[in-house]
């Protein structure tokens, strides 16, 4: 009899598992505003936020063995090796937001490896993305940006135009190489983000609500 509904139960449980959660990554360049934005969906949509960058930076801050790995790379504008990265996320998801909604993605995944891995990490939990919104802004916009926040912030990556074109550099190279990725599983949202900070975040609630029906 156990025989006979273990079956439905294991798609019961599937069907309810994928529906419930709803996963947004955010993307774009070094200053897009994906941090900002990232914040305010969270509120709105009662999901968790995670930006690796964030984590990597209070590791830092707090001197963890991570901190030390990660602050040699970051500082410099280069990325984390892939398997740091992803055992954020699982920690993050597994471990301290177990019981969640769902998750806002910032700044991950930053390459096609994090991406496909990430991929599988959502299969084996019986879930799936809701979207990918890439906040699309020019160069020159997001320089200014960055170079207005080193003055509030003091972010060390923010510190010289040096490095700044560095990050803008591996964004193009490495980082927007997901953007097709995701395009071609229908999950692209494009979004103008030079607009103000309002007018971004309505357009993104108006093409995502669309989605998380
Ligand atoms: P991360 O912290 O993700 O940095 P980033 O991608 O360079 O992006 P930023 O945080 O600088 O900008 P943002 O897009 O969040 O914009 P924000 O909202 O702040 O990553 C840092 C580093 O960590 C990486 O370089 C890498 O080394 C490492 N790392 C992180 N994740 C990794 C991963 N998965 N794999 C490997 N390595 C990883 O806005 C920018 C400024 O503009 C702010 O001052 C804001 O107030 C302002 N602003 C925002 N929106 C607007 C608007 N619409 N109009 C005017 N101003 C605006
Ligand atoms: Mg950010």
């Amino acid at each position: 009899m156990a025989a006979f509904f273990l079956p439905f139960y294991t798609i019961f449980a599937c069907y309810f598992s994928i529906h419930k959660m709803k996963h947004i990554i955010i993307s774009g360049p070094p200053g897009s505003g994906k941090g900002t934005q990232a914040v305010k969906l969270a509120e709105h949509y009662g999901l968790v936020h995670i930006s690796t960058g964030d984590v990597l930076r209070d590791a830092i801050m707090r001197k963890t063995t991570l901190g030390v790995i990660a602050q040699q790379r970051i500082d410099k504008g280069n990325f984390v090796p892939d398997d740091i990265a992803l055992s954020i996320i699982q920690e993050f998801i597994d471990d301290e937001h177990p019981g969640s909604n769902g998750f806002i993605f910032d700044g991950f995944p930053r390459t096609l490896n994090q991406a496909y891995i990430f991929d599988d990490m959502l299969l084996q939990r019986g879930q799936q993305l809701s979207a990918f919104i890439l906040l699309y802004v020019l160069n020159e916009i997001t320089i200014d940006r960055m170079q207005k926040r080193a003055l509030k912030l003091g972010r060390p990556d923010d510190a010289h135009i040096d490095i700044i074109n560095h990050r803008i550099k591996i964004y193009h190279e490495v980082t927007e190489p997901i953007v097709a990725y995701y395009e071609n599983k229908g999950l692209l949202v494009k979004i103008n983000g030079e607009k103000t900070e309002e007018d971004v975040l309505s357009t993104i609630i108006e093409k995502l609500d669309k989605r998380l029906r």
